[in-house]
């Protein structure tokens, strides 16, 4: 198995065509260096001197990950796939922000892998991208993750290595506030999740598929012949590509749902992560109205709901004041047929139906774009030093997703400047909506929006977007359909040398 060395990272295209060679092409992070500026190393100096830098509690959290092969009951349907745990989502990581996080992820998959911790502004080298942050974590081999978060909020883990996270490698990574009031009895974990694997076809396989239609041009879209849904949503445009059998919530889907347990009156914050590949859901809870707190991790000001709409890699945090009785907690797979399912008891009363649908879900539905940044974590006004726009193209057929007319391995970086405000236009010409997201930075949707790393794009719609380029390094920049980064919308932000 070859070593990146830093050397090598930087070689450019040569030293990277090696590593397409060597079988290591399916991290989504090979060929960024070709016809780069001078751009700063993950190992420089510099990235270890800002990590010193960052406040420190001098406590150390200390976890381990096992991606593996496992057998998983989702509640009725038995599927073999990939993990980090038996049951469901992987462990829950827990910190205090400042705390060094320090895991050792022992990979026992039959192929490469890794672990990129989404939306935390860690340490570049930690970011977990192969090919681009350090080398693939080989079969059998193992690799440690240390660095502070200095964040608090709801983030999670997941592999960077391919269409890895369709399966059942993420977890959740839990950022706590140490002078948070908590003004909430309960605290809820709530995953959402698209599943296909073990079920005839495994991800790659529906990569496969997708990609093949390349070579069909007289195919009429859909999977090849997969028997597709015309997946369509008046709040979204094209709203996915695939066609999953289940929808999961914590990894169950709702003919055997998890049970949500509190009692009358309580206060209970919920932390919903969006976990799925290629679905965005529509969250309600029925008999209840939603207060969101929280965008990605970071404060919004507090902002009733009926409904919710979360993209792929989106998380958000409600608070709500429990009734009494049994009631669904639905996640629609939006413009899609299906839902996951959980079910919130605080009294007597029998379990709500597996399809049941809450009418909240078609009420005003809340995009998380619209929301506004809390006071302390609003971005403050000061001009871009710098814009770089993002033109997001491509299509089904040929199956290609680009950004700036480019695929990945031939995009040129995108250039930034240490200590600068950068700006970032999404631009979508496609007609499918796109959940970007960026590595080590949390943005400010522009005009006082909410802070987040994953903002969604919708067909013809350009969102801008404003960052400190605070964190040195080298940052994804891509499409949270992993199925469109797989085949190309990502890009990456460059600190320069
Ligand atoms: Cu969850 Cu590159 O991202
Ligand atoms: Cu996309």
């Amino acid at each position: 198995m070859p070593t990146i060395t830093r050397r090598r990272l930087l070689a450019g295209a040569a030293g990277l065509t090696g590593l397409a060679g060597a079988g290591l092409a399916t991290a989504w992070g090979t060929g960024l260096f070709d016809r780069a500026p001078r751009l700063l190393d993950p190992h420089d100096g510099l990235v270890g001197r800002v990590e010193a830098a960052r406040h420190y509690t001098g406590a150390t959290v200390r976890a381990a990950l096992t991606p593996r092969p496992v057998t998983l009951d989702l509640g009725g349907p038995v599927v073999q796939t990939w993990g980090y745990a038996d049951t469901g989502p992987g462990p829950l990581i827990r910190a205090r922000a400042g705390d060094l996080l320090h895991v050792e992820v022992s990979n026992r998959l039959p192929v490469t892998t890794s672990v990129h911790w989404h939306g935390i502004a860690l340490r570049n080298d930690m970011d977990g991208v192969p090919g681009v942050t350090q080398p693939p974590i080989a079969p059998g081999g193992s690799f440690t993750y240390e660095f502070t978060a200095p964040d608090p909020g709801t983030y999670f883990y997941h592999p960077h290595s391919g269409v890895q996270v369709d399966r059942a490698l993420y977890g959740v990574l839990i950022v706590d506030d140490p002078g948070d009031p908590g003004r909430y009895d309960a605290e809820w974990i709530v995953v959402l999740d698209d599943w296909v694997d073990g079920t005839g076809r495994t991800p790659d396989d529906v990569l496969a598929s997708l990609r093949s239609m390349a070579g069909m041009p007289g195919d009429m879209g859909g999977m090849g012949g997969m028997g597709m849904e015309t997946m369509t949503s008046p709040l979204l445009g094209g709203a996915g590509d695939i066609t999953y059998p289940h929808y999961l919530i914590n990894g169950r889907t709702p003919a055997a749902p998890v049970t949500l347990a509190g009692k009358p009156g309580q206060r209970v914050r919920i932390r919903l992560v969006n976990a799925g590949s290629d679905t965005a859901f529509r969250i309600a809870l029925g008999g209840h109205r939603l207060t969101v707190t929280h965008a990605d991790g970071f404060p919004v000001a507090p902002t009733g709901a009926d409904a919710l709409l979360l993209g792929m890699g989106e998380r958000a945090d409600v608070t709500v004041t429990l009734a009494d009785g049994v009631f669904p907690l639905v996640a629609l797979a939006e413009g899609k047929t299906g839902q996951a399912l959980a079910v919130v008891r605080t009294g007597g009363g029998d379990p709500p139906a597996a399809d049941a649908r809450p009418a909240e879900l078609d009420r005003a539905v809340t995009m998380t774009a619209t929301l506004r940044a809390a006071e302390p974590v609003r971005l403050d006004d000061r001009r871009p030093d710098g814009t770089h726009r993002l033109e997001l193209g491509g299509g089904m057929m040929p199956y290609r997703w680009t950004v700036n007319g480019a695929t990945f391995e031939h995009a040129a970086p995108l250039p930034v400047t240490h200590g600068e405000r950068v700006r970032l236009q999404f631009v979508n010409r496609t007609t499918m909506f796109h959940p970007m997201h960026v590595h080590g930075h949390t943005f400010a949707v522009a005009g006082g929006g909410a802070r987040k790393d994953t903002v969604i794009v919708l067909p013809d719609q350009t969102v801008t977007v404003d960052l400190d380029a605070t964190n040195p390094g080298q940052w994804m920049t891509h499409c949270h359909n992993i199925y469109h980064a797989e085949t190309g919308m990502m890009i990456n932000l460059g600190y320069r040398a």
